[in-house]
């Protein structure tokens, strides 16, 4: 938990919002382009695009901010995503340092370093939960946990 990263984070945040950019749209097409088959795997990526780019932003500002909500959600999201067929770690860490990627080109003067480096803090810590969550289902419910790999 760090306010100075929090802090900064929502600042960026606020900034992108003033400029009225939605990164949805330049993230799942950065997505797309790096995994083309995952885009048969979304039914709808108009509905998808606006809940994966929100709360994967929420999760890494909750972590920032020391939330405990932030677990059991991304336990949630974890086993839920079972449904949209094996999903790699590697495409999971792809889509969040492509969110924060996406974040920085879309924050103008409100980006810098020192806000980079908070983003990528929490970051690495959502990445780090993603893999603990897939760990804990796989040893509490073998048949049918999400895969860890
Ligand atoms: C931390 C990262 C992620 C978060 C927070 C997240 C969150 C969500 C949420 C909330 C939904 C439900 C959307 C809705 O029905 O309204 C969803 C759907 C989905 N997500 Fe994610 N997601 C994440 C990462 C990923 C990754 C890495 C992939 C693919 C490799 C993925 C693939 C999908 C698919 C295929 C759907 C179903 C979309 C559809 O039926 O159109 N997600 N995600």
């Amino acid at each position: 938990m760090s306010d100075a990263d929090a802090a900064l984070m929502e600042a960026s945040l606020i900034a992108v919002a003033d400029a009225s950019i939605d990164i949805r749209h330049a993230l799942f097409g950065r997505f797309f382009a790096a995994y083309p088959e995952r885009r048969a795997s979304f039914i709808s990526v108009d509905a998808a695009s606006r809940r994966m780019t929100d709360e994967t932003l929420q999760m890494m500002l909750g972590l920032a901010a020391g939330e405990e909500w932030v677990w059991p959600l991304v336990a949630e999201l974890v086993f839920t995503h079972r449904s949209y067929g094996a999903l790699p770690i590697a495409e999971y860490d792809a889509f969040i340092d492509m969110t924060v990627a996406e974040l920085g080109l879309a924050a103008g003067s409100a980006w810098s370093e020192d806000c980079a480096l908070a983003w990528q803090r929490h970051a690495d810590a959502l990445k780090a939960m993603i893999r603990q969550a897939r760990a804990e289902w796989a040893s509490a419910m073998p048949a049918g946990a999400p895969q860890i790999a």
